[in-house]
């Protein structure tokens, strides 16, 4: 599986003409199948980030490979001026299997972001005198967009690329005092995100949650729940708004929706739907191979009961990280699903991740000292047994020696 190209000669043209904008290793992953990459060089690796918990059924699962070839064949792009069949049969799909009625598509989870935000916005005009304020959470990550970076709580961008887009306030996560303090007139929506991803893996509070939504309709503030990670299947639910008991107004998705294309939605409830013509819109939302994609991934994971699995294998790994906690002093162990997170004892999270990344196991450390798990939602248990086989290695090399 050796690539003809040579890597090296590739990296060094990739270190000339890709704008620097990360760190990246001096890898270049050329095949995916099931839960493992190869990289040009032949070397195969074992995938728990899941391309940044979106590779919902893993690497290019037959289903999506033959979604994108049967499609193409059909229609590519009719225009986002005309509806095409696989748009309207995944917004239907979407809304049977939601509390919601209404869909719009995009293309990645920032832009559904930006959609929910102009909906509240557009709600807060029409209903609320114009009220325009959105609260958000300390930590919360919404989207690299400038508006969505302004709704994002992440402390490293307080200060960056200012001015920001105005209207958003951020309060720490399941603290309802300072919750009900923030609201004011002017409050439009409380965006959420069930189970903060990027911030770590740190879910919102059952008691919170229903406080929040009895204030939210007592006081015509519409919730948005940004589910672009913990969506499609991600915490063992279809959409982690059901293990709360209560329905967002908003929901956007993004990441697993797609399986690894790009797409992403805001859904709605048909009371919400109050855009005129114009107000939102884009050149690829709801494009036909996107939409087939799409279509197939969502109808895969509610036929296959695979939000089951992805219960058993959680709870799988929690136990087994439970079984290394006093072993390796690990903090914290947490998640819901295949969103999984825990502490170590050290500032040490780049080590183990580039100490996994040369055994061939990918992992990611959203903060210094965490380290968090999000592999396709198809991961087997033979596969939780091998990614525990290299971690317990690694652990034991970084934390004992
Ligand atoms: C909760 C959440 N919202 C929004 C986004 C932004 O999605 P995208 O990178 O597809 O724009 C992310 C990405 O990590 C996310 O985790």
């Amino acid at each position: 599986m050796k690539n003809a190209m040579n890597t090296s000669k590739l990296i060094q043209e990739a270190n000339k003409h890709i704008l620097y904008t990360t760190e990246r290793p001096d890898i270049i992953m050329a095949k995916g199948k099931g839960v493992y990459l190869w990289d040009t060089e032949g070397k195969k690796y074992l995938d728990f980030i899941g391309g940044w918990a979106v590779t919902s059924l893993g690497h290019c699962p037959d289903v999506m490979v033959k979604a994108i070839e049967n499609q193409a064949k059909e229609l590519i792009n009719g225009s986002p001026a005309y509806y095409n069949i696989p748009m309207i049969q995944f917004a239907s799909l979407l809304a049977e299997h939601s509390c919601f009625d209404r869909v719009f598509f995009s293309n990645s989870g920032s832009e559904a972001n930006e959609s929910a935000i102009k909906l509240a916005r557009k709600y807060g005009e029409k209903y609320k005198k114009n009220a325009f304020e959105i609260i958000t959470t300390i930590d919360s990550f919404h989207g690299r967009t400038l508006a969505t970076m302004s709704a994002s709580g992440k402390k490293y961008w307080e200060k960056l690329f200012e001015p920001k887009v105005r209207g958003f306030k951020h309060v720490a996560l399941n603290d309802l005092e300072v919750l009900i303090a923030t609201i004011n007139l002017n409050t439009c929506a409380i965006m959420l995100e069930p189970i903060q991803g990027e911030g770590g893996v740190y879910e919102i509070d059952l008691a919170y949650i229903k406080k929040i939504k009895e204030i939210c309709d007592k006081e015509n503030i519409l919730l948005i729940f940004d589910e672009v990670q913990t969506g499609i299947g991600r915490t063992g639910k279809l959409f982690a708004y059901e293990h709360y008991g209560i329905e967002p107004d908003i929901m956007t998705l993004g990441k697993g929706i797609g399986g690894g294309y790009p797409l992403s939605a805001m859904l709605t409830k048909e009371k919400f739907n109050i855009f005129e013509a114009g107000n939102q819109g884009g050149t690829y939302s709801a494009q036909p191979l996107g939409m087939r994609v799409g279509l197939e991934v969502v109808k895969e994971i509610i036929e296959k009961d695979i939000p089951k699995s992805v219960c058993i294998q959680g709870n799988y790994i929690l136990e087994k990280l439970t079984n290394l906690r006093d072993r390796f002093s690990l903090n914290n162990i947490r998640g819901k699903g295949l969103l999984i997170a825990f502490d170590l004892p050290l500032e040490k999270g780049s080590h183990v991740v580039s100490e996994c990344l040369g055994k061939g196991l990918l992992l990611n450390a959203p903060k210094p000292a965490t380290i968090r798990l999000m592999p396709p939602l198809t991961v087997n248990k033979e596969e939780v047994d091998e990614m525990f086989a290299i971690l317990e290695e690694v652990l034991e090399d970084i934390l004992k020696n």
